[in-house]
């Protein structure tokens, strides 16, 4: 499953990008905003498609604001999650290699037909290098060192 989320400034590319993951048989959740409001707050959508991801196996999300970064910070500050902002087929590559569960984009800066093709190279299945899940681990390692709560005290994330 993939959840959606996005601001005011990310809304016109989700609603396109709803289109594409339906053309190409897709599972996906729409987690909001439902319609545009210039007044509305990346944070909280990035917050409820984090926990949907959270709660799931293997789901991932994709987040929509104007230019992808503040989906992005707020994503990687919830525990257990990784994000990486994706532009172009290169940083789509990188986010497959690094796993992440989420990816970000921005309405103000990619194209419909960009984003198609980020989402996918992203969920393009392929072997991980040991490098790559030993880079990881240890991003993971420093999220452990500042986050102490029962969850996490053992080895889930
Ligand atoms: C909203 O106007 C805009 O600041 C937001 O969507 C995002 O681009 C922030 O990074």
């Amino acid at each position: 499953m993939i959840y959606l989320g996005s601001d005011h400034a990310g809304f016109d590319l989700k609603e396109k990008i709803k289109e594409f993951l339906q053309r190409e048989n897709y599972e996906f959740e729409d987690m909001g905003a439902y319609t545009y409001d210039e007044g509305d707050d990346y944070p909280n959508y990035a917050l409820k498609v984090c926990k949907k991801v959270l709660n799931g196996d293997k789901e991932k999300g994709i987040l929509f604001c104007g230019t992808g970064q503040g989906m992005d910070i707020a994503a990687n500050k919830v525990p257990g999650i990784l994000a990486a902002v994706c532009w172009n087929e290169e940083t789509a590559k990188n986010a497959n290699k690094l796993n992440v569960d989420i990816i970000t984009m921005g309405g103000r800066v990619t194209r419909p037909e960009v984003a198609e093709k980020i989402i996918k190279i992203w969920l393009n299945p392929i072997e991980r290098d040991e490098r790559h899940i030993r880079r990881i681990k240890k991003v993971k390692e420093i999220e452990r060192q500042f986050f102490r709560h029962p969850l996490f005290e053992d080895d889930q994330i």
